[in-house]
């Protein structure tokens, strides 16, 4: 969509249509920022049209004001119901009411609040989502977007919020807007175009993009040569080569040093210990933590955090062959640790182990990781929340409270000691997977055992939100890009 997001300009044309989105009890005129006779105009017409405000009404009418030709009642429901989830699916349905109406130019009003939420943080959460509902993966259909047909989406200022206090507003959503994009993009392109190596060209043209990014890609050579035995093991079943993607952000005088770790792993098949049939498709999704940490590092730049941030993305396709690893394979990751291989379906932490030591060259203060790493964790949450572990308390619940906020959960599970018999080999000294129990958190100890000394760690397991099998809550079909505003968020609030 072109200039799709951008505040009214008065003197502009008339809009087809200006959609009103209101809660159940609630005057739906109240709230906007209007013009006492606009008010009252709007105000006498939909008194005579009566919404209730109910979650799914949709009432429309011509509209008795110079600004649109024609206006439409949204309902939400009861206002202490108002989820994340309730309002995207609103913004979802307002695209497609006004595509199916052939409306071009819409206007949007939302003097509405997600519950539990302040003021300002519902305003930035329903902008943000109002600028991603548009959002399709098109790249291979010859017939386009469905919402390509709207080309102006026009927000209305609440009451006593000024042009410039909702442009600034814009600015911010418009940036993560390209940030989530991006990472939806990425994750929804298929294991036979995006490539390991295809990966790697993605982060080099985000780092040309925007300034202030500088990639590194190490390479088969590069890996043999850091002994990262475990992302080699991971990549030797497949002809597409495994990398190690490096994305640093140093700007000058930095307050804190970040690591940032996505799995990448562009199609996990599960190897020799080869997955069902059934639903191996969604496994192009298995580099969804490495989408989430480029679109994290876009914003990084875009906004100039006064932090060093570094990207760490290892890059694999899990393919069985004559080549690939096999279960009782032992391998020796960049840590020196040796690993016995009990599933080569536990592929991402082999990954993640030796990024993990790569790490600590960057000396830094908080480590975290974003992995699509168990199964087990879709079991145990849905797609409601990710899956949290870690090292430090406070790093936690600063993740969970922020992760409240923007509409990007994530709940902690622990990480006790006694998980890590779990894992114990008698030929190595760990072996990859456990039994059946506990597979979320023994994934999570597995990769504790990688974490460099006195960082802050966090690890997320994405499993169960990366992507949704169905359109739910306003989400499309396919990537969500989780995590690209709950880390870029978090980030800033560093310096706080
Ligand atoms: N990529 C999968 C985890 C996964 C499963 C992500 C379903 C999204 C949806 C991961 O590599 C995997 O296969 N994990 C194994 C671990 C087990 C062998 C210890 C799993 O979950 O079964
Ligand atoms: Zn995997
Ligand atoms: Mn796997």
């Amino acid at each position: 969509m072109a200039d799709l997001f951008q505040y009214r300009e008065p003197s502009e044309e008339p809009l087809d249509c200006l959609y009103i989105l209101h809660c159940a009890g609630a005057d739906p005129v109240d709230g906007i920022e209007l013009s006492k006779s606009e008010r009252n105009a709007l105000r006498a017409k939909a008194k005579a049209l009566g919404p209730r405000g109910d979650d799914g009404e949709i009432i429309s009418g011509e509209c008795p004001l110079a600004i649109a030709r024609r206006f439409t009642f949204v309902g939400l429901g009861e206002a202490k119901g108002l989820s994340h989830g309730k309002l995207r699916a609103a913004l979802q349905r307002v695209m497609r009411q006004a595509t199916k109406n052939r409306e071009y130019q819409i206007g949007i009003a939302m003097p509405i609040q997600v519950n539990g939420l302040s003021a300002a943080e519902s305003r930035l959460f329903a902008l943000r989502e109002a600028s991603l509902a548009d959002y399709t993966f098109d790249q291979f259909k010859s017939k386009k977007n469905e919402f390509d047909k709207i080309d102006g989406l026009h927000v209305f200022p609440l009451t006593r919020e000024s042009e410039e206090a909702l442009e600034e507003k814009l600015q911010r959503v418009r940036l993560l807007r390209s940030s989530v994009q991006l990472a939806r993009d990425l994750a929804n392109r298929p294991a036979n175009d995006l490539t390991p190596e295809k990966l790697a060209l993605a982060a080099r043209e985000v780092a040309e993009e925007v300034s202030g990014l500088r990639v590194t890609i190490l390479g088969k050579k590069e890996l043999l040569k850091e002994k990262m035995g475990g992302i080699l093991a991971v990549g030797q079943g497949s002809v597409e080569e495994p990398r190690l993607i490096v994305v640093e952000h140093r700007p000058k005088k930095p307050k804190k040093s970040v690591v940032l770790v996505g799995k990448g792993v562009t199609f996990d098949s599960g190897g020799i210990s080869i997955k069902p049939a059934r639903g191996m498709g969604w496994m192009k999704y298995d580099m969804s933590g490495a989408a989430t940490v480029l679109g994290v590092m876009r914003a990084v730049a875009e906004l100039e955090l006064p932090l060093k941030v570094v990207g760490l993305v290892p890059a694999a396709e899990n393919l069985p062959s004559g080549t690939a690893i096999r279960p009782g394979d032992i391998v020796t990751t960049a840590s020196g640790k040796t690993v016995e291989i009990e599933s080569t379906d536990a592929e991402g932490r082999l990954m993640l182990a030796d990024t993990l030591t790569y790490s600590e060259r960057f000396h830094p203060d908080i480590t975290i990781d974003l992995a699509t790493l168990t199964g087990a964790c879709r079991v145990a949450l849905g797609d409601e929340a990710a899956g949290m572990m870690g090292n430090n308390q406070e790093l936690l619940d600063t993740l969970a409270r922020l992760g409240e906020i923007v509409g990007e959960r994530v709940w902690p599970l622990p990480l006790y000691e006694e998980y890590l018999s779990y894992l114990k080999s008698d030929w190595a000294d760990l072996k990859n997977a456990g039994n059946r129990w506990g597979g979320v958190v023994t994934g999570g100890m597995f990769l504790k055992q990688f974490v460099p000394d006195k960082v802050a760690w966090a690890h997320l397991d994405i499993a169960g939100v990366a992507y949704k099998e169905s359109e739910k809550d306003g989400m499309p079909k396919g990537a969500t890009g989780f995590g690209v505003v709950l880390l870029t968020t978090f980030l800033e609030g560093l310096l706080k």
